[in-house]
């Protein structure tokens, strides 16, 4: 006997619908500490599973209804899952592909931005926790750091009535592979990123105060570098700054990707100096980031918060220089995996026709 299989996608919809599923997790403990889908239930029961015990899984009671999805890594111990529960009468279905194809899986959040004639809809990657923004004004649009398929910006943009006219990118990413350029060709949209020689393809470089229009409202280009050499805030209306990954909601970005130990510390006390520049704007300023280190719920709730309310949470914002270096690189976390290749690729502007393997994992580019 096989179950049947759900995609990503059709779990996708039935989360945001809030229709009634359990989300049962069958992998093991540590790999489900690394990522997992919001509100989804866990059995340690890969093993007895893989063993055709037939106790496995006997004690588990949906909590949602009838209809249960069960996930694994890639889609396989979860038929067995499934299978199990199709016997004892239970509408069980597996998700195909696992948690790997999980990574694609998206949301989306409307960010209130009084004060600005722009609307921002947050785009969020629920399994990597890669956050993209599209930016609405007057019929344009602009997209910031989109980390997922080009025809989902589309269709968001769609049913808001918004042309995509610009791609940004805050930094040459190193925890995803990006979709910017490739979004860009796709909507004859002006590929803007900051200047850098970093990259081996044509792109509208961008320089520290240059303004971008989306509509009637501006963006503008904050060079904030430190994160990476190029990094770049670009602020909306003077009321919300998308962030990349120099700043988050209560962490900032990590110097020391791709570069020594000694141009980690040079380029921490660099971050030290864009951050005092960004908390230097006005404590009511939204901060919008790149990557959350949490699976984003389909609440629909944004993933932002006031400057001043992150800089009450984020303690490293208020050391003095040579303690926010130190501190910085003693607490830095593991590297993002297969971050060179990821750096590679995106430096190329290549994305490979399944990126799922490379982008695996959750991302790890803040320091708390
Ligand atoms: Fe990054």
């Amino acid at each position: 006997m096989t179950a049947p299989t759900i995609s990503t996608e059709g779990l996708r919809e039935l989360l945001q619908q809030g229709a009634p599923v359990t989300v049962l997790d069958v992998r093991p403990a540590a790999e489900r500490a690394e990522w997992a889908i919001p509100g989804s239930l866990h059995a340690d029961a890969y093993d007895v599973l893989r063993r055709g015990d037939p106790t496995a899984l006997a004690d588990f009671r949906p909590t949602n209804g009838n209809r249960v999805v069960t996930v694994c890594a890639a889609g396989k111990t979860s038929m067995l899952a499934a299978e199990r529960l199709r016997a004892r009468g239970l509408d069980a279905v597996s998700l195909e592909g696992g948690m790997r194809a999980w990574s694609l899986a998206w949301n989306t959040a409307e960010v209130p931005c009084p004060g600005s004639t722009a609307r921002i809809v947050q785009l969020r990657r629920t399994g990597k926790g890669c956050l993209s923004y599209l930016i609405g004004s007057s019929g344009d649009a602009a997209v910031v750091d989109a980390s997922l398929d080009p025809q989902i910006y589309h269709r968001v943009a769609d049913e808001h009535g918004w042309r995509i006219r610009t791609v940004l990118e805050t930094h040459v990413h190193a925890d995803h592979l990006s979709r910017a350029r490739a979004l860009a060709a796709d909507t004859g949209a002006r590929l803007c990123l900051p200047t850098t020689d970093r990259v081996s393809f044509e792109y509208a470089p961008l320089k520290d105060g240059d303004i971008m229009r989306v509509g009637s409202a501006g963006l503008r280009a904050l060079h904030t570098p430190g994160h990476t050499p190029e990094s770049t805030s670009y602020l909306l209306d003077d009321r919300a700054l998308f962030t990349g990954d120099t700043l988050f909601l209560g962490a900032v970005g990590r110097p020391d990707l791709e570069a020594t130990t000694d141009e980690s510390r040079g380029r921490a006390h660099v971050l030290h100096a864009s951050l005092r520049r960004l908390v230097a704007l006005p404590p009511e300023t939204v901060v919008l980031p790149a990557h959350t280190s949490e699976p984003v719920a389909f609440d629909g709730r944004p993933i932002s918060a006031t400057l001043g309310e992150v800089q009450e949470r984020t303690s490293l914002l208020r050391e003095t220089e040579e303690a926010f270096v130190s501190q910085i690189l003693a607490r830095l976390p593991p590297t993002p995996p297969n971050h060179h290749r990821i750096v590679a690729l995106n430096e190329a502007g290549k994305l490979p026709v399944d990126p799922t393997e490379l982008e695996a994992g959750a991302n790890r580019c803040a320091v708390a």
